[in-house]
């Protein structure tokens, strides 16, 4: 897919927002194994635990986030998902286990995109639940929401999450060289690319 430039992305991203705001996203989804539902201002520990293991922060923010910092990032999942119909899931096995989180939001890095994220607890790694969660979602944003295009976006040395996004059918777009020299990298899938994938 040719590189879109900027003012391009930009005119696409008042499409998009229209789009986010007015198409919802379902509350809940389920993949094989998992169930999700939109994540509510009483997951808050949930969010803690994630944002204070040391192993999930490493690729994340590099540390370990505080509680108003939790506070402040559930209040603004919340909101996302007010203002645009879509955010984050909380997924949960069969056994009412929490494994993790994942969905779509703006990029607050991108303008004009549409990003997917997600995170296993620890536990759970290794066993394709970051892989179920991504694949859920692209299928939200390309069906329910019918986006054009999702990013997403991940620490160059993040070598399992960029494994995900490869196994979900994303490619290696662009490296983001970042001023803190947390080097960064963006792949994407477009609508079409992800359609012509499911009919194979
Ligand atoms: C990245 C993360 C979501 C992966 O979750 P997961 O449930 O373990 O992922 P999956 O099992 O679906 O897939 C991981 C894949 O990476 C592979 N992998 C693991 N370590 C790897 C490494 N060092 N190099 C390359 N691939 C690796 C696994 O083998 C697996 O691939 P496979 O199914 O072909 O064997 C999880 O480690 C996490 O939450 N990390 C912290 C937060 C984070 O980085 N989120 C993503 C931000 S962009």
């Amino acid at each position: 897919m040719p590189e879109t430039g900027l003012a391009e992305r930009t005119g696409a991203f008042d499409v998009r927002r229209k789009q986010l705001g007015s198409v919802h996203a379902p509350q809940t989804v389920k993949t094989a194994r998992l169930t999700g539902r939109r994540i509510a201002a009483d997951d808050l520990p949930y969010l803690r635990e994630v944002d204070s293991d040391a192993r999930v922060q490493r690729s994340l923010f590099g540390k370990v986030q505080t509680l108003a910092r939790s506070r402040e990032r559930l209040r603004r999942w919340i909101l996302m998902w007010e203002e645009d119909g879509t955010g984050f899931w909380l997924f949960v096995d069969d056994r009412g286990q929490t494994i993790g989180h994942g969905g779509l939001f703006r990029s607050p890095r991108e303008a004009g995109e549409i990003e997917l994220g997600y995170v296993v607890k620890p536990a759970h790694w290794g066993h394709g639940f970051a892989t179920e969660i991504a694949l859920r979602a692209l299928d939200v944003g390309f069906t329910d929401l019918a986006l054009e295009r999702i990013i997403a976006i991940a620490q160059a040395r993040n070598a399992e999450s960029r494994h995900v996004m490869e196994k979900c059918g994303m490619l290696f777009e662009a490296d983001l060289p970042s001023p803190d020299g947390v080097h960064g990298v963006r792949y994407a899938v477009s609508r079409s690319a992800w359609l012509r994938g499911r009919e194979r």
